[in-house]
C-alpha cells in the first residue's frame, strides 16, 4: 500500500466532505448542495461504499483527494499533507530523483526566479533595470515581496545556468524558459526585460510575465511577454497578485480589479491590498468563482482605453451571471495637470486619490445609467430609444429579477416610458444572455448536453432497476445513445445481457474494470445518480419513467437522422441522381412515420 492509500484506507469520505458541507443519506449514499456550482436542489452526491463524490449537475467529481484540492485550492502535494493529518499517517520525504515532473518544472521556475532576482539585485548590467526599478518608484521591500528580477541581454546564460542545476533542455523548454526556433535550435525566452514573478495563489512561482525596459523597443516581441500555458501555468486560472490579496480580499468583503501588473503592485506598495490584475484579458468564469469564494463583491477599474474596456465588459458580464455584485471605480482624467490612464499614474499623485476612486465605485449599472444620460439626449425619441436599448442589455445581464424589476422601473421612471413597453423590449436581450451562459458554463464544466442527460438517467434506472433491462435492449438501438462513455457502458451491458440472461452490478463492473477503467467511475457515477434522482420511485413509476425517456431519446436520434437524410437528399437533387432520390424520399418517409408514432 502507498501512502496516498494507507490515508485513504483510514479516512471517511463522507466525514471529509461533512466538514465543509451538509450531507444526508439518500439511499446507501449521501447527498448536498454542490459546493462547486451554485443550486437550490441537491445534485452532489457522495458514496460511502466506494469512497467517492459526483455532482451531476456540474459534472465535477472524484475521491477525497480531490475533493479539498478543489475546495481548498490546493495542490495534489499540499491535499496529501492536509489528509495525512487527518488520517494521523506521517509522510515519508520524497526522494527527488522520483520527483514528478510537475515538481521538477516548478523547480526550474523557482531558480529562474532566484536567477532573475539576484540579476536585478547584484549584477554590473542590472542596473538598467535599478535604474527603471527607480524611475517607476518601487521600493526594495516591493521588489522583495514581488521578487522582481531582471532577464539578462543573453541567448543561453539562463539556459546554461539551469543545465548547471541539473535540469534537461526538455524540461526548461515544458517550463517556458526557454524556445526552440525553427532549426531545433534553443535560446532563453526573457531577455533585457524586468520580470515579474506569477504566483498561484499558494504564493508558488509557476510563471512570468516581463516587460521592456525601454518603452522605445517594445515593438520587438511586445511591451510584455509571458510564460506560455504549461504543466503548471494555466493562463485562465492563475490570478495575479491574489496570493498577496486574498486575506486583505477576506477582511474587506470586496476584491479590486485593476488592468496591469504595475498597477497591483504599487497598489500594494502604497498599502491597498485587496487589488489583483485582470492582466489585460476578461477574467475567465474560473478566476471568478475563484474570487467568489473570498468575496461576492468586485470592484473593477479600467484603463481609458477601447481594448480594456471590452475585455472588462465580458469579465463583467461573466461575473453577474454568476450572481457577483459589480461596481465600477472611476478614475480623474487627469489630476494636477497630469493625465491618468491607469490606478499606477492615480497612486503617483498620492494614495488618497486611488483608496477615494475605491471607495466611491458606483454599482455597474448606475454607471451605465449616468453613461447614457449624459451621452444622449432623453428628449429626443430617436436617442430616448438608444438609452432604452443600451441600458437595457445592460439590465438584462444581471441575474437576479428583483434587482432587474428595479432598474426597470428606474429606467421608466427616467425616461417617462411604461414599465410595460420596456418589459417586453429586454425579452430579446434576455435570450441572448442564456444562449450565452449556457455556452460558458458548458466550457466550463462540461455541462452535459440534453441527449447526454437523457441516456444517462436511462442507464441509471437501469442499474437500479435492472429487471427491465430486456425491455431497454429491445426497444433502444446501441447507436440511438451518442456519448461515447455511455454508449460503451450501454455496448457492454447488451454483451453481457445476451451472455448471462442476468444482471449482478459487481460483475458487470469487474468487466468494466477489465477494459478501462474510466468505465467503471463513469459507471459508479450512474448508480450514484440513479440513488439521487429514484430513490423513492415505486415499480409503475419506473416503467412509466423508461418509456417516458426512451421516447425523447429516440425522437432526438430519429430527429438527427432526417436531418441527415434531407442533408443527402439536396445533394442528391443536385446532382440529378433519379435512384438515389428515391431511396432518400422512401427513408425519409418512414423515418417520419416513425418520429410521428412516437
Ligand atoms: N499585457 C500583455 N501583453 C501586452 C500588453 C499588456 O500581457 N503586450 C498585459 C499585462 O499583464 C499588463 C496588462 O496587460 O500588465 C495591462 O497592460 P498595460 O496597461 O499596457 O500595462 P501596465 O501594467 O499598466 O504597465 P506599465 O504601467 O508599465 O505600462
Ligand atoms: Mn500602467
Amino acid at each position: 500500500m502507498n501512502q496516498t492509500e494507507e490515508i485513504k484506507a483510514k479516512l471517511d469520505i463522507v466525514d471529509i466532505i461533512s466538514e465543509y458541507i451538509q450531507l444526508k443519506q439518500a439511499g446507501t449514499n449521501f447527498k448536498g448542495l454542490c459546493p462547486f456550482h451554485n443550486e437550490k436542489t441537491p445534485s452532489f452526491m457522495v458514496s460511502r461504499e466506494k469512497q467517492i463524490w459526483h455532482c451531476f449537475g456540474c459534472g465535477e467529481g472524484g475521491d477525497a483527494f480531490s475533493f479539498v484540492q478543489k475546495i481548498d485550492s490546493l495542490d495534489f502535494p499540499e491535499a496529501l499533507k492536509l489528509l495525512a493529518q487527518k488520517a494521523g499517517v506521517t509522510l515519508k520525504k520524497q526522494d527527488p530523483k522520483i520527483a514528478s515532473q510537475k515538481s521538477k518544472l516548478l523547480e526550474i521556475t523557482r531558480l529562474s526566479a532566484e536567477y532573475f532576482h539576484k540579476a536585478l539585485l547584484d549584477s554590473k548590467e542590472g542596473q538598467i533595470a535599478r535604474d527603471y526599478i527607480d524611475k517607476r518608484k518601487l521600493s526594495p521591500s516591493t521588489v522583495d515581496d514581488f521578487k522582481l528580477g531582471y532577464a539578462p541581454d543573453s541567448w543561453d546564460r539562463l539556459l546554461n545556468f539551469l543545465i548547471k542545476k541539473g535540469h534537461t533542455t526538455s524540461d526548461i523548454l515544458l517550463a517556458g524558459l526557454i524556445v526552440k526556433n525553427e532549426k531545433g535550435k534553443t535560446y532563453d525566452r526573457f531577455r533585457q526585460r524586468l520580470m515579474f514573478p506569477i504566483f498561484d495563489q499558494n504564493g508558488t512561482i509557476v510563471g512570468f510575465t516581463a516587460r521592456v525596459l525601454d518603452d522605445a523597443k517594445a515593438n520587438q516581441g511586445g511591451k510584455y511577454i509571458n510564460t506560455p500555458q504549461s504543466l503548471i501555468y494555466n493562463k485562465s486560472l492563475v490570478i495575479f497578485g491574489l496570493d498577496k490579496a486574498k486575506k486583505q480580499i477576506k477582511e474587506n468583503d470586496l476584491t479590486v480589479i485593476v488592468e496591469g501588473n504595475m498597477d497591483v503592485i504599487a497598489s500594494h506598495q502604497a498599502g491597498i491590498n485587496n487589488v489583483i490584475a485582470s492582466s489585460g484579458t476578461a477574467l475567465t468564469l474560473e478566476q471568478l468563482k475563484f474570487l467568489d469564494r473570498y468575496s461576492p463583491n468586485l470592484a473593477i477599474a479600467f484603463d481609458a482605453d477601447l481594448a480594456g474596456q471590452a475585455a472588462a465588459e465580458r469579465g463583467i458580464e461573466t461575473a453577474l451571471s454568476i450572481g457577483m455584485n459589480v461596481k465600477i471605480i472611476q478614475m480623474p482624467e487627469e489630476i494636477n495637470g497630469q493625465t491618468i490612464k491607469d490606478p499606477d499614474d492615480l497612486l503617483n499623485q498620492g494614495v488618497e486619490h486611488w483608496q477615494k476612486a475605491i471607495d466611491s465605485a458606483i454599482s455597474f449599472l448606475d454607471y451605465h445609467f449616468n453613461k447614457q444620460f449624459k451621452t444622449f439626449d432623453k428628449n429626443d425619441p430617436l436617442q430616448k430609444k438608444e438609452i432604452a436599448a443600451k441600458l437595457l442589455k445592460q439590465i438584462a445581464k444581471l441575474n437576479d429579477s428583483v434587482e432587474q424589476e428595479h432598474w426597470l422601473k428606474l429606467l421608466a421612471q427616467k425616461l417617462d416610458v411604461s414599465e410595460s413597453v420596456l418589459r417586453e423590449n429586454i425579452d430579446q436581450y434576455l435570450e441572448r444572455k442564456n444562449t450565452q451562459n449556457n455556452d460558458i458554463k458548458f466550457e466550463d464544466t462540461k455541462l452535459k448536453n440534453r441527449e447526454h442527460l437523457l441516456a444517462e438517467q436511462l442507464l441509471a434506472l437501469i442499474f437500479k432497476f435492472p429487471e427491465n433491462l430486456e425491455y431497454l435492449i429491445n426497444h433502444l438501438d446501441l447507436e440511438a445513445i451518442n456519448e461515447p462513455s455511455l454508449y460503451n457502458i450501454y455496448k457492454q451491458l447488451i454483451l453481457y445481457y445476451n451472455k448471462v440472461n442476468n444482471f449482478d452490478y459487481s460483475e458487470f463492473e469487474k468487466i468494466l474494470n477489465n477494459l478501462d477503467s474510466n468505465l467503471v467511475n463513469n459507471s459508479s457515477a450512474l448508480l450514484l445518480l440513479a440513488d439521487k434522482d429514484f430513490s423513492d420511485f415505486k415499480q409503475a413509476d419506473v416503467k412509466k419513467e423508461i418509456i417516458n425517456i426512451l421516447k425523447q431519446i429516440k425522437k432526438n436520434y430519429i430527429s438527427k437522422k432526417i436531418k441527415q437524410v434531407e442533408g443527402l437528399l439536396k445533394q442528391a437533387e443536385n446532382n440529378n441522381d433519379k435512384v438515389q432520390i428515391d431511396e432518400l424520399t422512401k427513408d425519409f418517409s418512414i423515418l417520419t412515420q416513425e418520429l410521428n408514432q412516437l
